[in-house]
């Protein structure tokens, strides 16, 4: 008697699991210039979404569920692909060759010395004027399944943007049932370099579509220490504890808390946060970097990293002059960044984590977006 029965659960969970996740290729319309731009739509059994665009490698929507089980839009971005060149913000992007700055707009490598676009005042930010946000990636592989998955794949050929070698890289995403987002980056090199890839994505955990700000959502930040920066946001060099400053995240904090607090001069410096964390634990091994929660939404996002830092970065050059997909006007705090990646300026900096790729290295970043509720 009871065997048909477990049979018959067996295939209603084996047929929900074949449908679980899911990855559908779709049009995402054409640039500016008539270049068309693909989206890859995954999904999973527990009403969560992501899209990824070719434009960028970007991660263009995602969508997770709240405590009473309502999904929503959760990341910053445009509804057309053509805004994401006339109106550049990151939102989402995959940032490439080298993420954040570098001071001045040069380094050097084995004596000899590269020159950058200088984007950013006096430093070159996020690889320059046409960075790996900025070129159609190509898509490699689209897999359902759970995870189900997409890799898109761009060759940045040899002194592009500056930067020596050519230099082939990767990007995967990966949506489990477990409400997990996995971005993975690899990246190989002819001919020594530095790189430094990771996603922008721009969260709100209240949701994209609605009107309230990050400044009431918890952080942890699992890290004893950041990278102080000068007034062009180019570390000093130091290490610093965060005990006793606005930078301690250590245990869950409002961000409005301590985001105006202008006696300190690096708040000041970043108008709010836009710094690099050292996150505790060997770098190379995925370990928990940070936890946002939102108290109205319930929703709470873990990030997971294999970077030995995470940029923490409030939002403060949103100015109200970008619209997002859902009609939104984004403004100062409207969303938070938080970049796992070498250190800023590392190729400049001695004692920093290192930025060089070698032939016959693999380059990697991996970070985990684990989702749930309170
Ligand atoms: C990073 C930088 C910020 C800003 C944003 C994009 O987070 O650290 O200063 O450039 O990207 O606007």
């Amino acid at each position: 008697m009871k065997q048909p029965i477990l049979l018959g659960l067996a295939v209603l969970v084996m047929t929900q699991s074949a449908i679980a996740a899911d990855a559908k290729r779709v049009s995402f319309g054409d640039l500016a210039d008539g270049r068309k731009i693909e989206a890859v739509e995954l999904t999973n059994a527990n009403g969560m979404s992501a899209r990824i665009i070719t434009l960028g490698a970007s991660l263009q929507a995602l969508s997770v569920p709240d405590k009473q089980g309502k999904s929503a839009d959760i990341v910053l971005g445009y509804k057309t692909a053509a805004e994401y060149l006339s109106k550049p913000q990151y939102f989402g992007v995959s940032v490439g060759r080298y993420a954040n700055r570098i001071a001045k707009g040069t380094f050097t490598l084995d004596g000899k010395s590269y020159t950058l676009a200088k984007n950013d005042g006096p430093n070159s930010l996020h690889g320059g004027t046409k960075g790996f946000d900025k070129v159609i990636w190509q898509i490699d592989s689209v897999k359902g399944g759970s995870p189900a998955s997409v890799v898109l794949s761009y060759t940045s050929p040899d002194g592009e943007e500056g930067y020596p070698g050519t230099l082939k890289a990767t990007a995967t995403y990966s949506l489990s049932d477990k409400n997990e987002l996995t971005i993975d980056y690899k990246a190989t090199t002819d001919k020594p370099t530095i790189v430094n890839i990771t996603n922008h994505s721009y969260f709100n955990l209240a949701g994209e579509a609605g009107a309230s700000d990050i400044l009431g959502h918890k952080l942890t930040l699992v890290a004893d220490a950041f990278t102080p920066v000068d007034a062009t946001l180019i570390p000093t060099g130091e290490k610093k504890p965060v005990a006793g400053t606005p930078f301690d995240f250590r245990k869950p904090t409002v961000i409005g808390a301590r985001v105006r607090d202008g006696r300190d001069e690096q708040i000041r410096f970043g108008r709010g946060y836009d710094h690099n964390y050292v996150i505790n634990g060997a770098d190379g091994t995925l370990r928990l970097a940070a936890r946002v929660e939102d108290p109205s939404t319930g929703r709470v996002m873990e990030l997971l990293t294999t970077a030995p830092g995470v940029q923490f970065y409030s939002g403060n050059f949103l100015d109200g002059t970008s619209m997002g997909k859902s009609g939104r006007i984004y403004r100062q705090g409207d969303a938070l960044c938080l970049e796992p990646q070498v250190f800023p300026d590392a190729p400049n900096q001695k004692g920093f984590p290192t930025a060089r790729l070698d032939p016959g290295k693999t380059y990697s970043n991996t970070m985990v977006l684990r989702f749930s509720t309170n």
